[in-house]
């Protein structure tokens, strides 16, 4: 039978502690940068989304006013927000465009969100 001495494990010299801490800063930087540390409108502007829905509009393309008043229903439902984001990126059955499906995942989230959020200015 082992005593309880032998069963508690090593202590763990502080290294280990570092390069834990380490791994989980790195593991955390995704999801602060680079698209959620600039301002949704910023993104948008990066990105080229104000070239068809600008005001005014162009391309049949609605407003970001008119998108964040639809939108709108999808506040407190951050669930929600991956879907949008991959329906953004894999296109709309009537056509292709291409500055919906050239976004990262993680840059399409952060556009959704911004739009939720009402698309402020900067
Ligand atoms: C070439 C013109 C064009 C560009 C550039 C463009 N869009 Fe669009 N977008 C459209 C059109 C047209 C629609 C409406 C038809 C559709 O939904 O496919 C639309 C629809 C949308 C919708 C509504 C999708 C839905 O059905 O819920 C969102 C959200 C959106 N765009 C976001 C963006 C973002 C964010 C960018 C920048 C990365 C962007 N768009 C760039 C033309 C454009």
């Amino acid at each position: 039978m082992q005593t309880p001495d032998l069963a508690r494990p090593a202590p763990r010299p502080r290294w280990t502690v570092a390069l834990a801490l380490l791994a989980l800063l790195a593991a955390a930087a995704p999801i602060s940068s680079p698209a959620a540390n600039s301002s949704g409108a910023q993104l948008a502007s990066d990105k080229g989304c104000y070239n068809c829905h600008g005001d005014p509009p162009k391309k049949k393309a609605p407003t970001f006013a008119a998108l964040a008043k639809d939108y709108a229903q999808y506040q407190g439902h951050p669930e929600q927000e991956a879907a949008l984001a991959e329906k953004l990126r894999t296109g709309s059955f009537f056509g292709h465009i291409d500055a919906h499906e050239r976004l990262s995942a993680d840059t399409a989230l952060a556009l959704v969100r911004w739009i939720i959020r009402g698309s402020p200015p900067p």
